[in-house]
Formats: structure tokens, sequence, C-alpha cells
């Protein structure tokens, strides 16, 4: 098994460029799926998501070629509607290929996802907004399978703005037969991309972006060839990561417009932010103020994505600092591993108190999810001593390049195998 090597203490310099968004990427190749000819992504991240939603695809007949982060998927013609039962537990939102799958074959087969350690992640938005469409589900323990004569349009109001939910509907909708109406849909710059790149491909998608959401259906879709965007969680942790450090970063092919909350924070815990279209600039002396009250909430609020890491970034600040996390019920795990570097960190519910003096010493942690697995990176930078994070596939299913990335902004981190008898026994 491989492992993060990091001894903290040192101050960032320099520039680093971000790789495309995850969240972005995996509902655009979903949108392959619904053009029976060839579609190329570019800047497509080399993460493990992106490589396991890969092989799903591929199980699905998709030929598939992945070179130099451009991504060209072949979807003329599938041998199977049945998403493949292995993947469902282990990446979650394979379950965006359903309304990808039900728009393109009528009939498709998927899998409960299963929860993970942030949450149970039900679907039930999903189903109900899919149901709305005329699509009959019948459900065999994990099996889920979804039939539908014709998809009609219709209206849907979804009661939370769920990033996935919307997803699913608007690739389910964007073929209908009529208009679908998405009230109470999410917000977020992912949902702007993959309507975006649907428009592209011969869709009728206006309101992405706000919370009603009109499709006009269309009979079909054609080739198109986009390029993703920067990844702004990914973008958010560096900057947390030299806030915590000290020193001054440069962050490039940042969408800094899409970054507003995380940026307003950093100004709150004292760091000064220079900020252009595609590029951001930051500078720490390392003496962070506390943030008295902040609460994670669906787009444009607080990501969610970026509350692991400023919980990390703050054990560095001076004072009391409490987080709510709003989104997702159990998204604090990262809290127990901090408190193994010395944080003093008490949960309550879904509040977080940090009592943070501004020294954290390095340890032996754990990763136990992507972003959590990401807040010990920046924890570990910015304490003294050496740390190791195992477990660190959970963070390369985000991050291309983490480690590479943060070296050369001078940090002493290095990627490292196992090679213990136990580990190369695999047990
Ligand atoms: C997407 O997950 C992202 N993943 C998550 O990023 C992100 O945290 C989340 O949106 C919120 O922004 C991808 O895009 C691949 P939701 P998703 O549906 O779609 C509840 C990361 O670190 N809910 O908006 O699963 C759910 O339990 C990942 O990159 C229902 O109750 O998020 C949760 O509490 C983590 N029923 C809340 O809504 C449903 O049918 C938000 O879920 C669906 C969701």
């Amino acid at each position: 098994m491989s492992f993060l090597e990091i001894n903290g203490g040192r101050k960032l310099y320099g520039t680093v460029s971000v790789q495309g968004a995850k969240n972005a990427v995996l509902p655009m190749m979903a949108a392959a799926l619904l053009n029976q000819g060839v579609t190329v992504i570019q800047n497509v991240p080399n993460i493990l998501d992106v490589i396991h939603m890969i092989h799903i695809m591929e199980g699905l007949g998709c030929k598939i070629s992945y070179e130099n982060e451009i991504l060209t998927l072949d979807a003329s013609c599938l041998n199977t509607n049945e998403l493949p039962s292995i993947w469902a537990g282990k990446m979650r939102c394979s379950i965006i290929l359903l309304g990808a799958l039900i728009g393109r074959c009528k009939d498709a087969v998927a899998y409960y996802p299963g929860g993970c350690s942030i949450g149970t992640r039900p679907i039930d938005l999903h189903i109900e907004g899919l149901k709305k469409m005329g699509v009959a589900f019948t459900f065999e323990g994990e099996k889920i399978r979804a039939k539908v004569d014709k998809l009609i349009g219709t209206e849907i109001l979804l009661p939370f703005p769920s990033v996935g939910a919307t997803e699913n509907i608007l690739l389910a909708a964007v073929k209908a037969h009529g208009t679908t109406c998405i009230r109470g849909a999410a917000r977020e710059p992912e949902i702007v991309e993959l309507c975006q790149m649907l428009n592209t491909m011969g869709g009728h998608i206006e309101g992405a972006g706000s919370d009603t959401i009109l499709v006009y259906g269309v009979a079909e879709l054609h080739d198109c060839s986009m390029k993703v965007s920067g990844d702004r969680i990914v973008a958010a942790t560096y900057l947390m990561a030299a806030a915590a450090c000290g020193g001054e970063i440069m962050v490039t092919e940042a969408p800094c417009n899409y970054m507003n909350t995380s940026l307003a924070v950093l100004e709150q815990m004292g760091c000064k932010i220079r900020k252009e279209e595609r590029q951001v600039e930051i500078h720490s002396d390392g003496n962070l103020c506390p943030v008295p009250y902040i609460r994670t909430e669906p787009y444009p609020g607080f990501p969610t994505d970026v509350q692991s890491q400023l919980m990390a970034a703050l054990c560095f600040s001076k004072g009391r600092s409490v987080i709510e996390e709003t989104i997702f019920e159990d998204r604090f795990h990262t809290a127990l591993e901090l408190k193994k570097m010395g944080a003093d960190i008490i949960i309550e519910g879904r509040r977080a108190l940090i009592y943070a003096d501004q020294r954290l010493c390095g340890a032996d942690v754990e990763a136990n999810d992507l972003r959590g697995g990401a807040a010990l990176v920046i924890a570990g930078l910015a304490a003294t001593g050496r740390t190791r994070i195992t477990s660190c596939q959970h963070i390369f299913r985000g991050y291309a390049r983490i480690d590479t990335d943060i070296q050369q902004l001078g940090a002493n981190i290095v990627k490292k195998v196992d090679e213990t008898e136990e580990n190369r026994a695999g047990i």
C-alpha cells in the first residue's frame, strides 16, 4: 500500500496549476452515452475516479482512449445496459450513469451505490425525479431496474438541491419528449458545465446555474469536444495549505469566479488574496485568525468539499472556530486524525469546535475519505515533524498530483510504497 510522508514546517512559495474539475468531468463522461458517436473531453485529470469511470463505460461497450489528459469516448455501440455491480459500491458517482443510460436505452440496470464515510448518501431524489418522467423502477436487493417506453418532459421539484439528482434528471430530460422544468435545481458550477456540454451536443437547456432549469427535449445529440474547467476544490485545497503553512503562492487555471466563499474565508483568516479571472495569489504570514462561525451550504455557499481542509487550516489559527456541516451527516472524521497530531476539536452534532493555538505535531494518520485525506496533507505540511498518511488512495481518487504539485511549492512531501511483508502479502 502507498502512503504519503511529509516533513512539515516549511512555508510554501511558487506557482501551481490546478487539474481539471473531477466533479465536472464525471457527469460529462456520462453525457457521452447520449451521443451515438464520438465525444472528446479535454483537461481530464488522471485520477482514480476517472479511471474507474472509464472501466465502467468500457464495460457498457464504449470505446475509450485517454492520452495527455484528453478523453475520447466512442459510444456508437453499447453491448449492455447494465452497470457492473462491482463498481457501484466502489464508486458512488457511477449512479449518474443511470439517467444517461435511461435516456439512451429506455431500460437500464444499476445498483444501489451504498454509503461512504461521509454519510448514507441516498438516491431517493434521483429515483423520484426520474419517476416523474415516466420511469418505472423495480428493486431486487441492491439491483435497480429502470424502464420507460417514452421519457416525458414534466415539472420536477427537488426538495433539496441535490447535485447528483439534478445531473441524472438533466441527462434523462435532454432527449425526452416535451419540456422538463427542474425547480429547486442544484446551482453548482459543475451543473453549468454539464449543461454547456449538452447544449454543445445539440441539447436545448436554459437556466443552468439558477434554481430553475428548463430542458427542451431534442431528438438527437451529436459529437462535440469540450474542455473541463479547473477544479475549484483542488484550488481551494492548495490555498488552504498556503494559509496554514505561511508563504506566498500563485494558483493558476483556477475558476476564481466560482470560489468566492472559499476566498472570503481565507481573507477572514487574515490572508491577502489577489484574484484574476483564472488565477489567484495568496499571501499568509502563518498567523491565522479563527473563524467564529461558518456553515457549509449548497452553492454558492461555502462548499462542503472544502470543509475538512478548512478545519485543518484553522488548527493553525489562534482561538476558537466553529464549523457547521449542513450537507453530509458524517463528514467530521478528519477531526479524529487531527487529534492524533495534537488538535483540540470537539464535535457536537453537526458542529465542530476547533480550539487552536497554532501548533500541531507530525504523526501517523489515516485518510478515510477524499477531502479528509487532503486535509491531513495540509495539517502535515504545517505541523512540525514527520507525518505519514496511510490509505492515501482515497486522496488520489480526486487529486492527480497533490504530492508533486506541493513539492514544487517547496514542501517536503513524498509518496512511498510500504515494503513491509504484511503489505507485500496484500493483507
Ligand atoms: C456531489 O455529490 C459531489 N460528488 C460531492 O463531492 C459534493 O460534496 C456534493 O455533490 C455536494 O456538493 C460528485 O459530483 C461526484 P448531493 P452528490 O446529491 O451528488 C442528500 C467530493 O469530495 N441526498 O448534492 O452525491 C445527500 O445525502 C464529493 O468531490 C438525498 O438525501 O451530492 C447529502 O446529504 C463528496 N437524496 C446531500 O443531499 C438524494 O437522492 C447532498 O447530496 C441525493 C442526495
